[in-house]
């Protein structure tokens, strides 16, 4: 590689440009690293986000809804640093961005992008325009003096409703021309790429109603369905004529406002896409994952579950359709992350609760390549920060997503590589299960919860557990995790009746019966560390009754490379 460059070079040095070539090259040095676009990118089947040419994962929280000032930024910082976030994820208002029809007022992107570096941290951009949750509520005054111009849905009784109609051409007009400016700014303003993706409108869709009833609306209602839903949805309509109430019955009107809502907000990204090409997403309020109501029980149109396939037809430059995910129920929430992890879609997590209940399941994102995860609402906006130097009862409301973030924090490059490499695997506790086996080729690795020496692994009644294990080589892992003990044993038909003696405690290696031989797993180093500069750095070699029954992970960040070998 270096002889291939140092012959580009001789070359043209040998050429008449060469004092051209000699400029060009000063001038380079002079200016300052340039950093590609972020993107997101797929092999085999997995996604990474890119960000300066490497696979990055998102720790990241959510500010508040009315924090992005500058009179309230200085509570989001504080808060940030506690978590031991690398990304803030915060909006930008419509309302401020637009003050006058066509004036543009870019104080509020430039103070939290100087602000955010500073603090070395990125930015994930909430466009809070035609939609925020389900509502026009971010549209800017002068929009909502004309509601005529700017319009709502109209129920089924004829009424406006508190939610704009994805059939308003003048909404889609002025949240086109608002947006593309908002991202031609950001292309010039952020050379350094501190903001890593945008999201487009805020959980869109509308409560209360299902669809838009206006006669623009009952019209389109009544027409054949337009021939890329049918082919998104996979059905083949009885007639060429068959129209909404006709191909989908009872999903129809649902169906309908999706496509209507996907195709508005398709158009405002492709324009901002075609200005600074970004990673764009769009976030969901769901519905629910196990028992789905009846169309009318959730937020109609929006990226629900039942209806990301016409999303993905209506809204191609979006890259990712994102739950928010508000469930404290372990079966729920991972039914939620499999819906929206599929080959078509990265798994991204905007939203979450960012309580000690589901703090675990991180774990179980990162185990299906999840490109980040956000906790909502933690800044300091509505508990006081507290004071310099004093460990305060104030940051209990961060403790849960700060474990995760310090103990992955570190370490995030390789996880994001190993992740999108396909050699990494992640669980957290589930109720019902005390052991989950994670299958490595010539390797299985299994977590159980709640055992340990001379105690059978159980249930615990508030599961708290989690690990994470990546294949470094053929018979070395990195492994770490919380709350939960962690072994291998050779991958076999018959492996299970001894290694239930290790899982119960008795102290048996973990053994399998292979070609009708006892293969047993042996340590043949454990080595505890630490990341540092992104590089695993040696602490001690663990042994004795820190090894003997397998790996133990308490509440504390641990780290462990692990090679196993067999006798
Ligand atoms: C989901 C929305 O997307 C957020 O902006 C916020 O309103 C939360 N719900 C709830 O506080």
């Amino acid at each position: 590689m270096q002889m291939t460059k140092n012959f580009i070079l001789a070359a043209v040095l040998m050429t008449s440009g060469a004092v051209i070539a000699a400029q060009a090259q000063a001038h380079d040095k002079a200016q300052p690293k340039a950093h590609p676009i972020p993107s997101i990118v797929q092999q085999d089947g997995r996604y990474a986000l890119m960000v300066d040419g490497a696979p990055y994962l998102m720790l990241s929280m959510q500010t508040n809804n009315s924090s992005d000032w500058p009179a309230t930024l200085p509570q989001v910082w504080p808060a940030a640093e506690a978590l031991h976030v690398n990304t803030v994820e915060t909006p930008i208002y419509w309302e401020q961005f637009e003050p006058k029809p066509g004036q543009f007022d870019t104080t509020q992107i430039d103070t939290v992008l100087n602000q955010a570096r500073a603090h070395h941290i990125h930015l994930v951009l909430l466009w809070f325009g035609t939609w925020k949750n389900g509502s026009q509520h971010y549209m800017p005054d002068w929009m909502k003096l004309e509601p005529e111009k700017y319009s709502h849905v109209i129920n089924k009784r004829g009424e406006p409703v508190d939610s704009p109609s994805p059939f308003a051409q003048a909404s889609l007009d002025a949240d086109i021309h608002a947006f593309t400016a908002f991202m031609k700014h950001l292309k010039t303003a952020d050379p350094e790429r501190t903001v890593l993706m945008v999201q487009v409108e805020n959980e869109t869709g509308t409560w209360g109603t299902l669809r838009d009833y206006s006669p623009e609306a009952e019209k389109l209602f009544a027409a054949s369905v337009p021939a890329d839903v049918l082919k998104a949805m996979n059905v083949s309509p009885g007639s060429r004529s068959a129209n909404w109430q006709d191909v989908f019955g009872t999903e129809a009107e649902v169906n309908f406002h999706a496509w209507a809502i996907a195709r508005y907000v398709g158009q405002i990204a492709a324009a901002g896409k075609a200005i600074y090409p970004l990673p764009l997403y769009v976030n969901a309020a769901l519905r629910d994952p196990i028992k789905p109501g009846a169309p009318g029980s959730y937020e109609s149109g929006g990226p629900t579950d039942n209806v990301l396939n016409i999303w993905k037809a209506e809204a191609p430059s979006i890259d990712i359709l994102a739950p928010d995910i508000y469930n404290n129920d372990a079966t729920a929430y991972l039914k939620i992350l499999d819906l929206y992890h599929r080959p078509d879609n990265a798994l991204f997590v905007p939203e979450t609760s960012s309580s000690a209940a589901t703090a675990r399941f991180f774990f179980s994102a990162l185990g299906r390549q999840a490109i980040g995860y956000s906790p909502f609402g933690l800044d300091y906006t509505r508990t006081p920060a507290p004071q310099p130097g004093a460990a305060g009862a104030q940051d209990s409301f961060l403790q849960p997503t700060a474990q995760n973030y310090q103990l992955i924090g570190p370490m995030m490059r390789d996880i994001a590589r190993l992740n999108f490499e396909g050699k990494l695997q992640a669980v957290a506790e589930e109720p019902g299960t005390a052991t989950q086996t994670l299958h490595f080729g010539d390797w299985d690795a299994f977590v159980t919860y709640g055992a340990g020496r001379g105690a059978a692994p159980r249930q615990s009644a508030e599961p708290t557990g989690r690990a994470l294990v990546a294949q470094l080589a053929e018979n070395q892992f990195l492994v770490t995790g919380m709350n939960a003990h962690v072994d291998f044993r050779p991958a076999g038909t018959e492996q299970q009746r001894r290694s239930q003696q290790i899982e119960t405690g008795t102290g048996q290696t973990p053994s399998a019966l292979i070609d009708g031989k006892w293969i047993h797993r042996q340590f043949l180093k454990v080595e505890e560390g630490s990341y540092e500069n992104g590089s695993f750095k040696f602490r001690r070699i663990l042994n004795g009754d820190q090894t003997d029954y397998g790996l133990n992970f308490s509440s504390a960040p641990q780290v462990l490379r692990v090679s196993v070998a067999t006798y």
